[in-house]
């Protein structure tokens, strides 16, 4: 993997509708992207899985909270203190760069294209470091005063704090359990880079899990080795994840311990969701900033206390990104004529595969057409299925290929007389007779 395929993994995106630049007909806007037609069935599938993981058991809840929240839940959690970055800019060019990031940067002069950003700093053309709030701020209501700050949310985890009494008292869960949710953040990174990876806003699917003081560090092992299986149970190489823990110096201002689960892109690695023990910080800075009591009565010891939380928080656009990038492959492909031609392959996992299975006619006449069309339409009443009757078949595979559809079910003239179709397999290009009426649990079984 080098930096040619993730040129070719952006072209891709494009061409197939993966991820488009925002508001590309104006130039596109710094650090947004827009997911496609296929892009958000992706992300869709992603977030679902995530979802079914981690909330269709006992012991979690799931809930949805405001983007909005009240100005004070950040001055509780820390964030409008700590939440910053380190910022110098040029003198020379005005560039803008994390000042812990240097190393990592060019010049902004494009005239100076491949010049390291650290050469200028050493000439002297940088300001002094100053911290940076990565928090975007607006105004509630009609007049834009001090009173009227408040903040997009930078991650979706206080919605969850503010939330623990509601949701303990409507659900009755007793310690420990977790409260999950899936949602947008945004974060005015000084640099954005690397397509999908550090973007301005994205989503995140974040799950704080409320324990027993003092049993904190066994379930923050627990969940370290859960998250880890997740992604490979859903087609992650194991050789391209790594964990890295955070040197204590390194720790966020509420962290414990902490450790990222990183996968190898074609940049290098880089963290796709992060594993915290986050102590008892954010309910006792909530108790001590609202006045309100987030603490657990326990019936068994007779003892109330403040639950210690161990978080998963994982980047939904950051997994999209590790998912696009683990399934894309190049291979060869037998043509119609006994020759190979080069293939293009996003070897998705068949529950994210944005569309689980394509329909074709053989060919275009003789009433092939109205069987194809007639099993599209039972099958899109289960899954996302494409109807596809132009060219050559084995053009139609290739384009289903470039898309990650993990099976294409051709209708050919046998069908018409014994109702049977080909299903042939996206991985191995395998091909078997099935009954038409069995396709809908040929790919039930496929799937789950
Ligand atoms: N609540 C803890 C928290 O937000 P984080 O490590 O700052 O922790 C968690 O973020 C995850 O959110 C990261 O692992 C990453 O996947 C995603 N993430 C963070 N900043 C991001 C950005 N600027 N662009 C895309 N994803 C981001």
């Amino acid at each position: 993997m080098n930096e040619n395929i993730m040129d070719k993994i952006v072209s891709l995106s494009k061409r197939r509708g993966f991820v488009f630049q925002s508001s590309e007909i104006y130039g596109g806007l710094n650090g947004c992207w827009d997911y496609g037609p296929l892009g958000v069935e992706l992300l869709n599938n992603i977030k679902q899985e995530w979802w079914r993981s981690m909330t269709y058991r006992d012991d979690v809840e799931g809930i949805d909270s405001s983007i909005l929240m009240h100005p004070r839940v950040w001055e509780a959690s820390g964030h409008v203190e700590n939440f910053t970055d380190p910022m110098v800019d040029c003198r020379e060019c005005k560039a803008r760069f994390r000042a812990d990031q240097i190393d990592e940067s060019e010049c902004g002069n494009k005239a100076f294209k491949g010049r390291k950003a650290e050469k200028c700093m050493q000439e002297g053309k940088f300001t002094e470091a100053r911290n940076f709030n990565l928090m975007f701020k607006t105004f509630l209501g009609a007049v834009e005063s001090h009173e009227a700050v408040v903040y997009l949310r930078p991650e979706t985890a206080q919605g969850i704090f503010v939330n623990f009494n509601n949701v303990r008292e409507c659900s009755r869960q007793k310690l420990p359990f977790g409260i999950a949710q899936i949602g947008k953040a945004f974060r005015n990174e000084i640099n954005t880079k690397n397509f999908l990876f550090r973007t301005r806003e994205f989503e995140q699917m974040e799950m704080q899990y409320f324990v027993i003081p003092g049993s904190d560090e066994e379930v923050y092992e627990y969940w370290k080795h859960e998250r880890l299986k997740w992604w490979t149970e859903l087609g992650i190489r194991k050789e391209r994840l790594r964990l890295s823990p955070h040197p204590h110096n390194k720790l966020a201002h509420y962290a414990r311990a902490a450790v990222d689960i990183e996968y190898e892109f074609p940049f290098g690695f880089g963290e796709i969701e992060g594993i915290h023990n986050r102590t008892d910080y954010d309910l006792s800075q909530h108790t001590k900033y609202s006045g309100k009591k987030l603490e657990y009565f326990d019936d068994s010891a007779k003892q109330r206390y403040i639950p210690y939380v161990i978080e998963t928080s994982a980047g939904a656009s950051r997994g999209f990104m590790a998912f696009l990038c683990n399934a894309y492959d190049e291979d060869e492909a037998p043509t119609a004529e006994g020759k190979t031609e080069k293939r293009t392959v996003l070897r998705f996992h068949p529950r994210l595969a944005p569309i689980k299975c394509a329909v074709f006619p053989l060919v275009n006449k003789d009433g092939l057409q109205e069987v194809a069309r007639l099993i599209t339409d039972d099958l899109k009443k289960t899954f996302n299925v494409f109807y596809d009757e132009s060219g050559a078949v084995g053009r139609r595979y290739r384009r289903q290929d470039e898309c990650g559809t993990p099976y294409c079910v051709t209708v050919d003239y046998d069908t018409l007389k014994d109702n049977t179709v080909t299903i042939r397999d996206r991985d191995s290009m395998k091909q078997e007779r099935i009954n038409k009426d069995l396709i809908r649990n040929y790919l039930v079984e496929k799937l789950y």
